[in-house]
This record gives structure tokens, C-alpha cells and sequence, in this order.
């Protein structure tokens, strides 16, 4: 049996562009998740980091370097590599070390420096993260390719383009309420419909920025730590799925299989149903992509996330918030960072610490982080004590 395993402690820094180095920043956020703890660097028995782009700043191989600056140097590290979904997967092997007993603490740390690149560079950074001879190296660009999704779905079920600014208009709201957020601003419809478009039909507000960020979790075995100092998450299920890489080998393009299957197993093993998610944190890197999360993972039936979104079904105040952060979409979109800051924004809804973005109720909470256009899926459902 696994033992219970919690997220003790979490913390970012604020999304967008960041004066210090990669190494740096995320130093300095995993002793502020490691004090949060309420715990000593001492206590940890492995780092795990996520740094997809380390070489941006020509510098792989963070982890021990984080370590040194901890003071721990003796403590072993590696970095983990998911495309978008690095410090997800990240979390995933914490959790089975640590619920594995083979550690009672564990670091997982996401960093990503890209500002000093221009858009032109960082998008040809990025396209590796997709199949390179036969997508990236052909034109594909990751709008490309999620335009491409956007398109089938719009075929398929109809969906509009007012539906994909909803989740816009909304992520920005919230993000406008989160001090570690890249964009703070509110934006109407109308900004929306008359934002540039990127890749047809996607708009520049239906895409996530290219944000530098850090974010670091600290998990432990709860047998070890019986006097927590913060509420906990409770790791209720932690499972990662793949599927087919290229788009073009894919027999439906209005979902991806990969957060299908990672979403059905969290569900067999944390026991619970979808009514009984309260809020969650999904993988928004272009607007289409929360309302085929929402499809895929089975809270709504195909084709009508948009519909619920435009409503308000989704919103802080609305049925199932989604994205209180302000999502990849307006709290920015680090890569390797940003599945840790999803789990950062649940620490601190369960904790009360959300401000005027604190949801309603905090007894489930759900992180869905996604790689690429969905080869590698992560889900993690997080309960309380
Ligand atoms: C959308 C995109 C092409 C815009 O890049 P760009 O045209 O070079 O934009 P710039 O960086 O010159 O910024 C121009 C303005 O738009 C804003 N901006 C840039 N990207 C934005 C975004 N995604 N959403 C909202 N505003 C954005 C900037 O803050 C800037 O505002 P300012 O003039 O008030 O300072 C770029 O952000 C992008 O490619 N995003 C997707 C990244 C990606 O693929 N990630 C992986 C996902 S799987």
C-alpha cells in the first residue's frame, strides 16, 4: 500500500519576465516552499527539478546547483522533462518515492528563464517539444497545431468564437486577483474579438505568453511529519498517461487520449466522482485547450464546455471554478514551472491564502497539466486531511 503522501509546502514567484537567473529563482522559491513546510533543508531526501530550456540560459543540470544552495549538496537530484508537463511529472515520481518509502520528503522545483529570447526564437525553442522531422521542422508551431484542434472542434460541435473568449475573459479576471500572475489586468469581449489573430482561429487572447517563472512543492510522507503546520493536500491520485505524438496519426483531433486515460485512472484511485471535484486547475495554453480538458476529463459532454464557460458555469463564483489562478492562459505559462504553480494555487485555496480570488469550497481540487498537444498527460486529485 502507498503511504499517505501530502504536499506540505508550495511557492511561487510572480510569472512574466524575471530579473534573476533560472537558478536563482528557483533556489530562492524552493526554501520559501521548504519554510511554508515548516521543515529544515536537512529533511529533504531527493530534488526533483523541472527545466525543460535550461540550455536558453546555457546552463542544464539545476539541481544540484538548487541543492548547493540549500545547503544540502549531498542530496541527490535529477531533472525531469515533459515538454509542458515537466514539473507534473515532476510531482509524479515525488509522489511514488515518497508514497513508495523510499523518501519521507521530497523537492520538486519548476524553472524557466525565456524573456531574453525573441518571440521568433523561443517559438522555434518550444516546436521541439512537438515531433521535429515530421511537425516542427514542416511549420508547425504549437498555435499552428492548437488552432488546428480549435478548428476540428469548431467543425464538430459548433463551438464559437465568443466560447473561446469566455475562457479568456474569465482566466484574465482571475489572474487580475493573483499577485503571481504575469498579466494583472481584466479584459472585456471586446478586447478580445479585436485582439490580432495568431493562428487562425486563434487570437493573440486565446493564447498563453511566453512567461519566465518559478514554483517548487514540497512532499512528504505523512507518517513522518504528524504535526503539519499548513493544511496539507492530501495526494489523493497522482497518474500520467501518453498517446500518439504526431497530430496527423491521430483518429480525432476534438480531444486528447492521453488526459482521457491520466483522468480516468485518478479517478479509479482517489475514489471519487467528478460531482465531487470542487474546483480545479487545467492546462489552458490556448483557450480551446480548457474546454477539451473539461471534455476530455468528463465534466462536460463533448461539445459543451463552451456553452457552460459563456454561462459562467466555470467562473470563481460559478459551479466548478476553473483556473482560479488565471490559468496558463493570463497567470502565464513558464513551461516547466507551471504544473507546480497549478498545485502552488490549490496550497493556497485550501490554505485561505487566495485573497479576493479564494473559491468557495476547498475539499477536492484537481491539477490537469498537459505535454505538447497532449503525448503526455498529468492528473493529480488533492483532498484534506
Ligand atoms: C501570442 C504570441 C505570438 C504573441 O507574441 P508577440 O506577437 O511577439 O507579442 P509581444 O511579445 O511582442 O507582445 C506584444 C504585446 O502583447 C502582449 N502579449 C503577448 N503575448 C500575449 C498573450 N499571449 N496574451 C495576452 N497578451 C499578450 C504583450 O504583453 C505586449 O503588450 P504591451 O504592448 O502592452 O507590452 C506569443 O505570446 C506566443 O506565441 N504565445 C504562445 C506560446 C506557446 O506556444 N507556448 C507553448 C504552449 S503549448
Amino acid at each position: 500500500m502507498p503511504r499517505e503522501t501530502w504536499v506540505l509546502g508550495a511557492a511561487s514567484n510572480r510569472f512574466g519576465k524575471m530579473k534573476e537567473t533560472g537558478r536563482e529563482a528557483a533556489s530562492r522559491v524552493a526554501l520559501e516552499a521548504i519554510q511554508t513546510a515548516g521543515i529544515e533543508p536537512k529533511d529533504i531526501g531527493y530534488t526533483f527539478v523541472a527545466n525543460a530550456f535550461g540550455l536558453a540560459e546555457r546552463q542544464a543540470h539545476v539541481g544540484p546547483l538548487i541543492n548547493t544552495a540549500l545547503g544540502i549538496p549531498e542530496v541527490p537530484s535529477c531533472t525531469i522533462e515533459s515538454a509542458c508537463s515537466s514539473s507534473s511529472a515532476a510531482l509524479h515520481e515525488a509522489y511514488v518515492h515518497v508514497a513508495g518509502g523510499f523518501h519521507d520528503a521530497a523537492l520538486v522545483v519548476g524553472v524557466e528563464k525565456l524573456s531574453h529570447l525573441d518571440t521568433l526564437t523561443a517559438t522555434s525553442y518550444f516546436a521541439i517539444g512537438a515531433d521535429y522531422p515530421f511537425e516542427s521542422h514542416n511549420g508547425a508551431t504549437f498555435p499552428g497545431l492548437y488552432a488546428t484542434i480549435a478548428n476540428a472542434h469548431m467543425r464538430r460541435y459548433g463551438t464559437q468564437t465568443e466560447q473561446l473568449g469566455a475562457v479568456a475573459v474569465k482566466n484574465h479576471a482571475n489572474a487580475a486577483l493573483n499577485p503571481h500572475a504575469h498579466f494583472q489586468k481584466p479584459i472585456t469581449m471586446e478586447t478580445y474579438l479585436g485582439s490580432p489573430v495568431i493562428a487562425s482561429p486563434l487570437r493573440l487572447y486565446d493564447c498563453c505568453p511566453f512567461s519566465d517563472g518559478a514554483a517548487a512543492l514540497v512532499v512528504v510522507a505523512a507518517e513522518k511529519f504528524p504535526n503539519p503546520r499548513t493544511e496539507p493536500l492530501v495526494i489523493r491520485a497522482s497518474t500520467r498517461a501518453g498517446s500518439i505524438a504526431d497530430m496527423h496519426d491521430r483518429p480525432e483531433l476534438t480531444g486528447l487520449p492521453a488526459s482521457q486515460r491520466a483522468s480516468h485512472l485518478a479517478f479509479q484511485q482517489a475514489k471519487v466522482e467528478r460531482s465531487q471535484i470542487d474546483f480545479m486547475e487545467v492546462h489552458d495554453c490556448f483557450t480551446i485547450a480548457e474546454l477539451v480538458a473539461l471534455e476530455d476529463m468528463g465534466f462536460f459532454p463533448r461539445g459543451e464546455a463552451g456553452t457552460a464557460t459563456a454561462e459562467g458555469l466555470t467562473a470563481r463564483d460559478g459551479k466548478l471554478p476553473v483556473n482560479p489562478s488565471g490559468g496558463l492562459k493570463a497567470k502565464g505559462h513558464p513551461v516547466s514551472a507551471t504544473g507546480a504553480s497549478q498545485v502552488v494555487e490549490i496550497f493556497e485555496q485550501f490554505n485561505q491564502l487566495a485573497g479576493k480570488r479564494q473559491v468557495p469550497k476547498t475539499g477536492l481540487a484537481l491539477a490537469h497539466n498537459v505535454g505538447a498537444t497532449g503525448s503526455s498527460a498529468s492528473v493529480h486529485i488533492f483532498g484534506r486531511r
